[in-house]
């Protein structure tokens, strides 16, 4: 599907970073027909939550499974083979060359995208020198992009901040996909690269990961339904 086809409503992500799946199933019972999209990250996928993507499959809800992948090739291959099967639409991996392609080649012509991470949005240049790096966070996201697009992968997720300079290097082939998403007023947390969801999809985002700011909230599907109004709102 083109970026441009995608309905305001199905570009937002909603994170399911909870303790486990009652407290999960609880959360997709109170946003209701109000998100079509969530991801499943280490929290609750650790905590049994694997299975709900499944589940959440049949119910029509499409599921992006955050589990960070990063080994030898064949490891990924083998383990992206076993999660297009669970039926997930997303699935990521860290933008290592070899993890890409291993994922590229397990995903074979399964309808999963895989999804690199190029950097993660608590890193900023401090944190990258620190972990060994010689390239700050825009040379290092910039270069891992191109690696990702050679390689065949389908999208990218990476901070609001550098989508505009994503998009205009892998054009609009690949999915950009945001977290670092904070509406005004919300609490940061531990994001260092934040837009508000209207800014991020202006910046060439084409989904938003949103977790803490839902389901943290009082009323979680009130800002989900705001999030949605700001994305039609950016689309125009
Ligand atoms: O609560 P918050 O909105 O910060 O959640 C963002 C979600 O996006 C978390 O599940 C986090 O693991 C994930 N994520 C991220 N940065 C990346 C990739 C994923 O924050 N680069």
């Amino acid at each position: 599907m083109q970026p441009a086809e995608i309905a305001p409503k199905d570009r937002l992500i909603v994170a399911l970073d909870l303790p486990g799946v009652e407290a999960a199933e609880a959360m997709i019972a109170r946003l209701g027909d109000s998100v079509t999209f969530y991801k499943i990250g280490y929290q609750l996928a650790y905590a049994g939550g694997l299975p709900l993507i499944g589940r959440l499959a049949d119910k029509g809800k499409k599921v992006f499974a955050d589990l960070k992948m990063h080994d030898i090739g064949n490891t990924v291959a083998r383990g992206t083979e076993s999660v297009a099967k669970l039926g997930a639409t997303f699935l990521t991996v860290h933008a290592y060359p070899q993890t890409m392609k291993g994922a590229v080649e397990g995903r074979g012509s399964a309808g999963l995208k895989i999804l690199a991470v190029t950097v993660l949005t608590s890193y900023d240049d401090d944190d990258l020198h620190a972990a060994g790096y010689r390239l700050g966070v825009s040379e290092l996201v910039e270069a891992r992009a191109q690696q990702a697009q050679v390689l065949g992968v389908d999208g990218l997720v990476c901070s609001p901040e550098e989508a505009g300079a994503l998009r205009k290097i892998v054009g609009h082939q690949m999915s950009l996909v945001t977290p670092g998403i904070r509406p005004a007023g919300s609490a940061t947390g531990d994001q260092k690269r934040i837009m508000t969801p209207g800014r991020a999809i202006a910046a060439g985002a084409d989904y938003l990961v949103v977790g803490r700011p839902v389901v943290e909230a009082a009323d979680p599907r009130a800002i989900a339904e705001s999030i949605h109004a700001e994305i039609a709102q950016a689309l125009g």
